[in-house]
């Protein structure tokens, strides 16, 4: 994943362009606001995370309002808004999880690496969050790695092995 960490902005490339346009076509030509997902999720694959100025980038694009867009970047916790770690850590502390050791699996992945909630580590490693429900309730603790891999039955132990796995993938 690439990261664009730098305050200057960069436009829309021509290839993310091409590549908005493939997923606008996938819809009616008066509905192409459904593809504000795919799009932020294009930005983020490029950039590593979706700023502001991209996200304005993304309304102007499709046409719609740009606080709708952030409605969306602010409401699915998958779209970065700013520069995360190697590997994004989302701890679910809903109601079901906090019954369960939820909160206090968070707690111990915040202590073991230094971080505050919401925090990144200061090598770039790891990014920690609170998530909401992740549809495992029953296998709390879960949490979630990269938006992608979802584990579960999170032991303080199993989180330290699952810790040093990854700070090993440098
Ligand atoms: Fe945590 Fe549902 S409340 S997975």
């Amino acid at each position: 994943m690439q990261s664009d960490t730098t305050p200057t902005h960069v436009p829309l490339s021509d290839e993310m362009k091409a590549r908005f346009a493939r997923e606008v076509a996938k819809f009616p030509a008066d509905q192409k606001q459904s593809a504000v997902m795919a799009c932020l999720t294009i930005v983020q694959a490029e950039r590593g995370y979706v700023s502001r100025a991209s996200e304005d980038e993304v309304a102007a694009y499709l046409g719609m309002a740009p606080i709708a867009v952030y409605e969306v970047t602010t409401f699915y916790n998958m779209y970065n808004q700013q520069p995360v770690g190697k590997f994004k850590i989302n701890v679910c502390t809903n109601l079901p999880c906090q019954l369960r050791d939820g909160q206090a699996a968070l707690a111990h992945i915040c202590k073991k690496l230094h971080v505050a909630v919401g925090g990144t580590t200061t090598d770039g490693m790891f990014t920690v969050q609170q998530s909401e429900c992740l549809g495992a309730c029953a296998d709390s603790p879960v949490m979630l790695i990269n938006d992608r891999e979802m584990i579960s039955f999170m032991s303080n132990d199993r989180i330290d092995d699952l810790l040093d796995t990854l700070a090993q993938a440098k």
